[in-house]
């Protein structure tokens, strides 16, 4: 039996909306139907490139019948008004993360989500990405023994590129820590529950949060974190992790992911799953995790399944960590 193809609108094409358009290139059984931005050219071009047409307004998404899915890749303020309309009409809705700029709005993404029967998925990308599922793996099956502690960082330049520069905005992005290291708080969140204990520390500038550290106790594991984007325009972006067992490490940091024990040469990790990218204008060559996780929506929407490996209630969970990291930061007053 031939699979129908799922229909796509994807609203944003900035630097995510170029990310998501890659990976739909790559993925079989679905197709970009349509493509709506503020700017009309940005949005002209990728839809020549996707074979989509430029939707005039998201109205006429919303009426248009042969679209299943909508993409959400706008700034964050945006994610819960145009989530709750498409979900509102109908539409499935993967939307990027954060989840949304505050706890009220994601409440009624989550009520909206119920009404409509439909659904909806955070873009919650570390989740999928390969090294981060290897580490998650290890920590479940135990192989390395207890998971001691675990060090997270993300850091880079502040991101220049956005559209009327929201993010610079913190009302409409939440600052580096709600719009960058919001990847790790959820991870953790994710993999480890709720913490019993979080601390934040930071920095703050016009911006908003632009450095945070925290200290999390998560049952028998201590989590440290570290995400900011204040460094200078020509440092590179970076991820990394350490994580600390009873019987090992397991390290990624610039290099390829790997574990080390006692006594053993270090073992680099070979058999990670890969996927490189297409030509529609994206950042990436290899598509990391964005490819994983919108194959993992756009299965559960195939299969009628939900979408357990990254629910919006849990994202929702990871979106309040955030913001107590960033009320901590704040009410310190670590003003740079
Ligand atoms: N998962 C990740 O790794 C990752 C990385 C970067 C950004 N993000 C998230 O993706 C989202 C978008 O970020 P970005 O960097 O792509 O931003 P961007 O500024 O590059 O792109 C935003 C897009 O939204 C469009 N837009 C803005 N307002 C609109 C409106 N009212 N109607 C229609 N289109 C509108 C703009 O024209 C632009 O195409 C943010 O929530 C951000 O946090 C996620």
């Amino acid at each position: 039996m031939q699979e129908s193809t799922i229909r796509i609108a994807l609203v944003g094409t900035g630097f995510m909306g170029r990310m998501h358009a890659q990976v739909y290139r790559q993925i079989g059984g679905c197709a970009v139907h349509h493509v709506l931005s503020l700017k009309g050219q940005t949005a002209e071009e990728l839809a020549g490139k996707l074979g989509a047409e430029v939707a005039p307004d998201f109205d006429s998404i919303l009426a248009n019948p042969d679209i299943d899915v909508v993409d959400i890749c706008l700034p964050t303020d945006l994610h819960a008004p145009f989530s709750i309309r498409a979900l509102q009409a109908g539409k499935h809705v993967l939307c990027e993360k954060p989840m949304a700029i505050d706890l009220e709005s994601a409440d009624q993404m989550l009520a909206a989500r119920d009404a409509s029967g439909k659904t909806l998925m955070i873009a919650q990308c570390i989740r999928f990405w390969p090294e981060y599922v290897r580490l998650r793996e290890i920590v479940k099956d135990g192989r390395l023994g207890n998971l001691r502690s675990l060090q997270l960082t993300r850091f880079g330049a502040f991101p220049t590129w956005s559209s009327e520069g929201w993010i610079g905005m913190e009302p409409r992005s939440g600052g580096a820590a709600l719009d960058m290291h919001i990847h790790d708080t959820d991870f953790v969140v994710d993999l480890l529950g709720e913490p019993d204990e979080v601390i934040s520390r930071g920095s703050v500038d016009e911006r908003g949060v632009s450095r945070v550290f925290t200290l999390m106790r998560c049952g028998r594991t201590t989590v440290q974190l570290e995400g900011g984007w204040d460094l200078p325009s020509s440092a590179p972006f970076r991820m990394s992790f350490r994580a600390v067992f009873d019987q090992g490490l397991v390290m990624f940091d610039g290099g390829p992911l790997t574990i080390y024990r006692d006594g053993q040469a270090p073992e680099p990790v070979t058999d990670l799953p890969r996927m490189s990218a297409g030509d529609v204008g994206g950042n990436l060559s290899d598509l990391g995790g964005y490819f994983f996780e919108i194959d993992y929506f756009l299965r559960c929407i195939r299969e009628g399944k939900p979408v357990d490996a990254s629910s919006p209630e849990s994202s929702r969970q990871a979106l309040a960590v955030a913001l107590n990291e960033i009320g901590q930061v704040h009410h310190q007053g670590a003003h740079s």
